[in-house]
């Protein structure tokens, strides 16, 4: 069940990873909450007199007791900022979004924009063309390759949705095998209708697959620019080129899968990375039995931080810039399969690093309403009634963590790193206590429990953590032979707790998302709640473009480095900013991660695919909003 081999790679993996609950804490929790805590504190932050941007935000969101120098202020300030920005460009007519696409495309858009556009507002979607800048990101490279032979390459996938004529249909080599979430993908590409012909290969692992070397894909992209053009309307062609119209009997193609390396996957990925990039020179770990100290970073990374919190999203999901990662997270530690190709291979997936070149589309598990993720019906109550801490639960997911490597493994330090007794025998200088992470010095944060010697205790009245299993490996049985979740080597550190279904983890006001084995599929249901989403994450998925940190969510390091500073801004002092991005996080959501949003966005990216993989994709354009223009 635990270590598992090629016939469990699928994706139900990710159903095992879930998340879930516990009662008996909450009594506690209750009763603990009501320890007070001063709200004053001294921050190291300065402006060295300069008036702070934040002040006038503060006036306006913040009490009395808010603390107007606060990084964070900042930051909030910027997102919205941001956010604006892009609210203001929503397109309401065709003319606009064709136009704004040409701009930010530098091509026409693909036939069939029209039929998208009309979907969208009929479906009232918040239509800015920033929010598909991934589908773009993601298509681009094919540019460079041959259309013919992309077909072949996607075509002789042993898992492909495949389209003709208008009929959708399923190509897999096991029934079992990945099929549940095929049929809920070929489901939505049913649902859309009118798409062109077309053979979407699919990862059905939980793990990505596609790791072309950056000079190769700087070639891609270099050509994809000197095939663009804007050519005249009465050039464009409008329908796509079927498969039975030209003459299409493929060759079988080998991507040469590499696997058998998952402990050296990080050197598949620093390949990736920018010739001048911190990551690119430096090896995975020879030896995974060693203590994390020796590589964990010991201040904020520059490449993405303000004043010690993440300013850039994006890059603080980039393995590229933090070469630490190779020895803090499951997936370049030993994820639990590997299977990657050098090769661009047009293959569709739920999720992947920045460095992979899948085709990103919704996760399977956001499209069918599984509660154990989407949370169910219910988004949680009222933010005044909620209890005032975090709340966490998960199974040790991340990889094959095994007796030599597991405090490598982001969960273990998560749980560890939110574990009041933990910190208190590490502070009592006992750092063996504490394998999985490094605790900075008091003078990094400044957080004042920690400088005041109350680490133990604060953690323990606002952090309720813990993992519901620790899926060790090699798997454990009990004197009857049955499965147990606790682990010779890991149960000394942590403890195996209860599950809490998520609608019950809604009671809490801030709400953490930890990476398992890839993404994690409760993040749209803690988006959509009335609690406040935290998350650190080395994946990316469909929807990054549409979401603002510190607007709809507070982002925080891979590393979890900052953290308790987080949790002491806003537990002490900033409940309303809290509260704000609760707020704007759930009523955000259902404005742009509704089903429908799902369906538009795999929509127009199908389009873009049908048009890379045409013979004709040259000429293949929508010049409708032009050529009525010229009449
Ligand atoms: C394009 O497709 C439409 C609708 O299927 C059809 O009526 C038309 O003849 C086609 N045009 C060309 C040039 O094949
Ligand atoms: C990595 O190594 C290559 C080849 O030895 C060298 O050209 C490059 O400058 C190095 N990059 C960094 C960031 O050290
Ligand atoms: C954020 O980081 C990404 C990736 O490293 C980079 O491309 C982008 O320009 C950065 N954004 C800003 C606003 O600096
Ligand atoms: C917290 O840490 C203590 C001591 O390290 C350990 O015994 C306990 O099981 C941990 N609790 C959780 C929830 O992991």
């Amino acid at each position: 069940m635990v270590c598992r081999s090629k016939s469990q790679l699928l994706k139900s993996v990710v159903f095992l990873g879930v998340a879930t609950l516990i009662l008996y804490e909450l009594v506690l929790w209750r009763r603990l909450s009501q320890v007070s805590i001063p709200t004053t504190s001294a921050f190291p932050w300065t402006n060295n007199g300069q008036p702070n941007p934040a002040t006038e935000a503060e006036a306006e969101v913040g009490g009395p007791d808010a603390h107007p120098l606060h990084p964070i202020l900042d930051l909030i300030n910027e997102g919205h900022e941001k956010f604006a920005r892009l609210q203001a460009a929503h397109s309401n007519t065709i003319e606009q979004a064709a136009g704004r696409y040409r701009e930010r495309r530098g091509r026409h858009p693909p036939p069939g924009f029209d039929d998208w556009f009309k979907a969208a507002l009929k479906k009232d979607a918040v239509i800015v063309e920033d929010f598909f800048d991934r589908i773009y990101h993601d298509i681009n490279p094919f540019w460079a390759l041959d259309q013919l032979e992309l077909r072949r390459r996607a075509h002789s996938q042993p898992e492909v949705i495949r389209i003709r004529n208008g009929k959708v249909s399923l190509v897999s080599e096991d029934p079992d095998r990945g099929n549940q979430w095929m049929q809920i993908w070929a489901k939505l590409v049913k649902e859309i209708g009118h798409l062109p012909d077309l053979d979407m290969a699919i990862n059905v692992m939980d793990e990505t697959r596609v790791l072309v070397p950056w000079e190769k894909i700087d070639e891609y992209v270099r050509k994809e620019r000197r095939t663009r053009d804007i050519f005249p309307a009465s050039e464009a062609v409008s329908n796509y080129t079927r498969y039975a119209d030209v003459d299409f009997q493929p060759e079988p193609y080998d991507p040469h899968w590499i696997g058998g390396e998952a402990h050296k996957y990080w050197d598949h990925v620093r390949a990736t990375c920018p010739p001048d990039s911190e990551s690119r020179n430096i090896s995975s770990l020879p030896s995974l039995n060693s203590p994390v100290k020796d590589i964990h970073p010991t201040e904020p990374i520059d490449a993405y931080t303000y004043k010690g919190f993440i300013r850039n999203f994006t890059a603080s999901q980039d393995a590229c810039v933090q070469p630490h990662l190779r020895g803090l997270h499951g997936t370049f530690v030993e994820s639990v399969s590997m299977s990657t190709t050098h090769e661009l291979l047009p293959i569709f997936s739920g999720s992947k690093l920045p460095q992979n070149n899948e085709i990103l589309i919704p996760g399977a598990v956001y499209l069918n309403n599984d509660k154990r993720y989407s949370g169910g019906k219910g988004i949680g109550g009222a933010w005044e009634g909620k209890m005032e801490g975090i709340m966490w639960r998960g199974v040790a997911s991340g990889g094959r963590n095994k007796v030599d490597n597991w405090w490598h493994f982001q969960r273990h330090r998560w749980v560890q790193m939110m574990n009041g007794t933990t910190l208190q025998e590490i502070i009592a200088a006992d750092e063996a206590a504490a394998p999985t992470f490094t605790l900075l010095p008091p003078s990094v944060y400044n957080v004042r429990a920690r400088r005041n010697g109350f680490m133990g205790s604060w953690l323990a009245t606002h952090a309720d953590v813990g993992v519901v299993d620790l899926m060790c490996c090699p798997g454990e049985v009990d004197s009857r032979g049955k499965r147990v979740h606790t682990c010779s080597y890991s149960s000394p550190f942590l403890n195996v707790v209860k599950e809490k279904p998520m609608k019950e983890q809604y009671a809490y006001k801030y709400l953490p998302d930890i990476d398992g084995n890839s993404f994690s599929g409760r993040w749209r249901g803690f988006l959509r709640s009335t609690s406040c989403p935290l998350k650190a994450t080395v994946y990316t998925e469909w929807h990054d473009d549409r979401l603002v940190p510190w607007v709809h969510f507070v982002p925080f390091d891979n590393t979890f480095m900052d953290i308790y500073a987080i949790m002491e801004f806003f537990l002490e002092g900033h409940d309303a900013q809290g509260k704000r991005i609760a707020e704007e996080g759930s009523r955000w959501a259902s404005r742009v991660l509704r089903r429908d949003d799902m369906l538009l966005y795999t929509w127009r990216l199908l389009l873009e695919y049908a048009r890379v993989v045409d013979p004709q994709r040259d000429r293949l354009a929508f010049v409708g909003d032009l050529v009525q223009e010229t009449i």
